[in-house]
């Protein structure tokens, strides 16, 4: 069978029960997880605290044995030496030699890796400014901030150009811009054929990166699929217009209740994201110079990550752009100033048509056509709901 074909994770009632000392058993961290990860896909691992997300990442990569259950990555065993170096992996706590600067920190895995001088210099100034860490270069790791080291742990994980990536929580203690930026970053690989799995307990998070989901709670699975589907209302229709007048709307009550006999559910001004608000916020701040300390705004993907060119270039444009549905509010507002999205997109096009990539560093990575080309609009109702499905507390139950 053609590797490519082959699922990049798939699961067969994989469970873990974690033994108290007297051998009992205590807790069910993962009980009976099916889940297929599928080539060039974001699959959102999403839960509340203590519902198995690092347990389940743990045994994908062959840190911890599963109770019971099968684990295929690329079809192999996770622990196959052969698999394990394409993986690349954010853990939940990055850790980070604290004596050590973010360089020194990039170039002792480049050396671990086996990436010759010339090519680690050149990865690791192209990763630091993807982070946007080339200015913190060379402060000590032990003095960064919970996102900073998030953002140097992502850098590391990316060192070898590997096909697949796991990030566990990989925006846990950042700022929204620094969020925002993960989330970008997280898409462009995407688009380049990575294949990535992530884990995270705030749906926001990943609600705009992930093409499917699925949800854990008590180590179960309880919903899975692709997230528009997840979160479309099949039974409700949702129309936008520009602003109406009272009397409109009557009249278009009226129709409805006439033609349809059905009730208007709702009639207000639809509701921005919290996330855009803050981002455009942000900008108008920086727009009127207003000074500021801490991490920068991170620059592009290095152009060493997954240079091959996708077979299906159009495909995944027009399924990036639909991504990219839902931040026509904030665009808008920016219409007259270049766009810092559209900017990049540009960048990244023009590096996957144009620039040729160095043949040693290409990998056998291979990019997918586009997996979901619906328009990304959801309702936000759902997303309250399932926000507070996930809001629980962690599970306690064990000391
Ligand atoms: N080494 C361990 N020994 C005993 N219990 C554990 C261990 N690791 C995790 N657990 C328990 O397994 C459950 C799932 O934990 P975890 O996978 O870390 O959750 P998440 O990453 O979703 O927050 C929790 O109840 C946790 O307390
Ligand atoms: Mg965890």
């Amino acid at each position: 069978m053609d590797e490519r074909q082959i699922p990049v994770v798939q699961t067969a009632g994989l469970t873990k029960i974690f033994k108290d000392f007297w051998r009992r058993n205590r807790v069910a961290a993962v009980n009976d997880l099916n889940i297929e990860v599928r080539r060039g896909e974001v699959f959102g691992l999403l839960g509340p605290n203590g519902s198995g997300k690092s347990t389940t990442i743990k045994m994908l990569l062959g840190l911890l044995y599963p109770t019971r259950g099968r684990i295929a990555i690329f079809g192999h065993p996770p622990t196959d030496v052969a698999v394990k170096s394409r993986i690349g992996f954010l853990p939940e706590d990055s850790y980070l030699y604290r004596y050590l600067n973010a360089r020194e920190t990039l170039d002792l895995y480049g050396r671990l890796f086996k990436l010759p001088a010339k090519h680690r210099d050149d990865r690791i100034e192209k990763l630091l400014d993807m982070v946007g860490l080339s200015t913190e270069g060379k402060r000590r790791v032990g003095e960064y901030s919970k996102g900073m080291a998030r953002r140097i742990g992502l850098a590391q994980a990316l060192i070898n150009d590997p096909e697949f990536l796991i990030l566990d929580e990989p925006t846990a203690g950042m700022d929204p811009i620094g969020m925002r930026q993960i989330k970008n970053v997280i898409r462009e690989l995407a688009d380049r054929g990575k294949t990535i799995l992530l884990s995270s307990h705030l749906l926001a998070d990943v609600e705009d990166v992930c093409d499917r989901v699925c949800i854990l709670y008590g180590g179960q699975q309880r919903a899975e699929g692709p997230i528009n589907e997840l979160l479309r209302q099949d039974d409700r229709t949702q129309i936008t217009t520009e602003r109406l007048s009272d009397s409109t709307i009557e009249r278009v009550r009226r129709v409805i209740r006439e033609t349809e006999n059905k009730d208007v559910i709702q009639v207000a001004p639809p509701a921005d994201r919290l996330e855009a608000v803050f981002m455009r916020t942000v900008e108008q701040a920086q727009a009127a110079n207003i000074v500021t300390a801490g991490a920068k705004s991170g620059g592009d993907l290095p152009d060493f990550i997954g240079t091959e060119e996708p077979t299906d270039l159009i495909g995944t444009l027009v399924s990036a752009a639909d991504r990219e549905v839902h931040k026509v509010t904030i665009e808008q507002v920016h219409a007259s100033k270049p766009k810092p999205e559209e900017e990049s997109r540009k960048k990244l096009i023009a590096s996957l048509t144009d620039e040729k990539p160095p043949a040693s560093l290409s990998t056998q990575s291979t990019p997918q056509p586009a997996i979901d080309e619906t328009p990304r609009t959801k309702p936000v109702a759902d997303q309250a709901v399932i926000d507070s499905l996930l809001k629980q507390e962690k599970d306690d139950s064990v000391g």
